[in-house]
């Protein structure tokens, strides 16, 4: 579940990003730094809350992987990784927290879920912002459930699926988009970082490794959708 902001971003805000995309990128990727040893730092300070545990190495492991996946854009790209910064906005809500054992975990959980919903919002508009620089109109769907829901109702081009999803696998999703009538032909890529290979060969399913890059997941994409546009021309 996600909390939702009560202010929005500014819609130019992406424009403003995209402007200095390379240093949108440094910055996201410390973000994702900061986000996987803030996972990690709940470990160390609450090893007795053993769910939280569980979830949240598997969350820093995520989080950790996003670093690596934009930390490989900014090396092709000639940059390198930047120095922390102090985050004015951080510090303004770390402010808010109280003290108190049960007060400091449950306020630094909140600020971390204020934090990604933040991020989240903005990853959005820079998807939003993206998309007008090819001919696909894209939607991030959060779960399968979600996905579901959508894709019952809309029919779209070409599902970009995560093997690793919240509550769910990827192939759960599929298996339930394939029995029911109106997903059964949606076309869908997987993403994947774990290794499943040998079951998305068996199935013919086709799939990037993550880490991938831009490149190789929009000629992946193009080659779908080139595919998919020639098959319902010959239909
Ligand atoms: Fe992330």
């Amino acid at each position: 579940m996600m909390l939702s902001l009560k202010s929005t971003t500014p819609a130019d805000w992406a424009q403003f990003a995209l402007r200095d995309f390379d240093t949108f990128l440094i910055d996201h990727a410390s973000c994702e730094r900061k986000a996987s040893a803030v996972g990690m730092s709940f470990v160390v300070r609450y090893p007795d809350r053993s769910r939280l545990v569980e979830q949240m190495i598997q969350f820093s492991r995520e989080e950790l992987e996003h670093f690596h996946q934009v930390y490989r854009l900014i090396a092709q790209r000639g940059l390198q990784l930047a120095p922390d910064e102090e985050d004015p906005y951080v510090n303004l809500l770390m402010r808010e927290v109280r003290t108190g054992r049960d007060e400091r975990f449950l306020d630094r959980l909140l600020v971390s879920a204020l934090i990604e919903a933040r991020g989240a919002e903005r990853i959005a508009l820079i998807a939003d912002a993206l998309e007008d620089e090819t001919d696909a109109r894209t939607l991030i769907l959060h779960n399968g459930s979600d996905a579901m829901r959508f894709l019952a109702e809309h029919p779209i081009d070409l599902l970009i699926l995560d093997y690793q999803l919240p509550g769910a696998n990827g192939i759960d999703v599929y298996d339930a988009m394939r029995r029911h009538p109106r997903t059964q032909h949606t076309p869908v890529l997987f993403i994947t970082a774990n290794d499943k290979r040998a079951e998305f060969h068996r199935r013919g399913l086709t799939y990037i490794r993550k880490p991938f890059n831009l490149f190789e997941l929009l000629t992946t994409v193009s080659a779908r959708l080139d595919e998919r546009r020639r098959q319902s021309a010959s239909s």
